[in-house]
């Protein structure tokens, strides 16, 4: 999620599921290509990781992919799902779901070149173009391209009138239309995204797709994330402690700090870890208050959580 996660927000998720597939916010083929800043790299531990790759440009999505491989992304999934005037005009995300073909033929070419698969994260439409023919001629269209997994977030995107932030709410949820997909797809993997808080209705889900993502509530709720191996992939996982997240977190942020990063680029994905015990706002408030001062570091952190009660 575009300024929400990055790589020290996934190595905080990989220590609490350890089969979750993590993605990248989107990185576009311009930053990749002729950006000045690493945007790749990652934690090792991070693994299976996927990279959603924003752009249209035939030539230059094929050459990230080739990159993204070198790199060791599990994935590489390209964005066909956000409606900002910025990517528009870039003529990617939201607004290629009037261009099948043009995904298609990125896709092709892509897979050509690099061997890690290439999957596509879509609307259910656009505008006007709501129908679930259109969704439909969208899918079929991209999987002759032998895309085999679509998550698919069960709203449409307005182009026009609503800000990206109004385009994750506003227009209303769908999720028959994505089982649809699915029983008319069924060699297809089809994922569903939107709206899905908890992992009693990921299992609900998970009756008619195959596949579940979970944005926003993971982020606000991260430690939901320990459930994640047990109740979705089924293993025997003993759950870690918000106590055990937090002395595993601690030489993490001091290692980033002396590679020169801040501890609130860690910490900051962090203020939700107690949500919902005793003590959690005061947790969020010292964090908040102290995370970003200098000379920061784990310290914070442990300082935060005796603010905590545990029962
Ligand atoms: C701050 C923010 C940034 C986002 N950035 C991306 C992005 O980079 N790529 C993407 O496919 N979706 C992005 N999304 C959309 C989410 O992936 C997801 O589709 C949407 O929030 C609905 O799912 P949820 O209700 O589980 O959050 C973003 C959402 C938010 C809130």
């Amino acid at each position: 999620m575009l300024d929400w996660t990055d790589k020290h927000c996934r190595y905080f998720y990989r220590l609490m599921s350890k089969h979750t597939v993590l993605y990248t916010e989107m990185v576009t083929t311009g930053a990749i290509l002729h950006g000045k800043g690493d945007y790749l790299s990652y934690n090792d531990e991070e693994h299976p990781l996927v990279l959603q790759l924003g752009g249209s440009d035939v030539k230059a999505m094929t050459e990230c992919a080739k990159i993204a491989e070198q790199y060791g992304y599990d994935e590489v999934n390209i964005n066909v799902g956000c409606p900002s005037d910025r990517v528009q005009n870039g003529r990617f995300g939201a607004c290629l779901m009037a261009e099948p073909s043009l995904v298609a033929d990125c896709i092709n070419e892509m897979q050509n070149a690099a061997s890690i698969p290439v999957t596509v994260k879509s609307r259910i439409g656009i505008d006007d173009q709501d129908s679930y023919e259109f969704l439909h001629t969208f899918i079929e269209e991209v999987a002759k391209a032998d895309c085999k997994h679509f998550i698919i977030h069960a709203r449409k995107a307005w182009l026009t009138g609503l800000s990206p932030k109004q385009n994750r709410d506003v227009p209303p949820l769908d999720y028959e239309r994505v089982y649809k997909i699915k029983q008319d797809f069924s060699q297809l993997d089809i994922s569903i995204n939107g709206g899905i808080k908890t992992f009693t209705e990921t299992k609900a889900h998970l009756k008619h797709v195959d596949g579940v993502m979970i944005g926003r509530e993971i982020y606000s709720n991260p430690y939901m994330l320990t459930d994640a191996d047990n109740d979705i992939y089924n293993t025997n996982t003993v759950k870690q402690t918000r106590a055990e997240v937090i002395d595993l977190m601690v030489p993490y942020i001091n290692e980033t700090v002396k590679d020169g990063g801040r501890a609130w680029h860690v910490l900051r994905h962090m203020l939700g870890l107690c949500n919902g015990l005793a003590g959690a706002r005061k947790f969020r408030q010292h964090l908040s208050e102290c995370a970003s001062k200098e000379g920061a570091n784990g310290q914070i952190l442990l300082d935060a959580f005796n603010k905590v009660t545990i029962n």
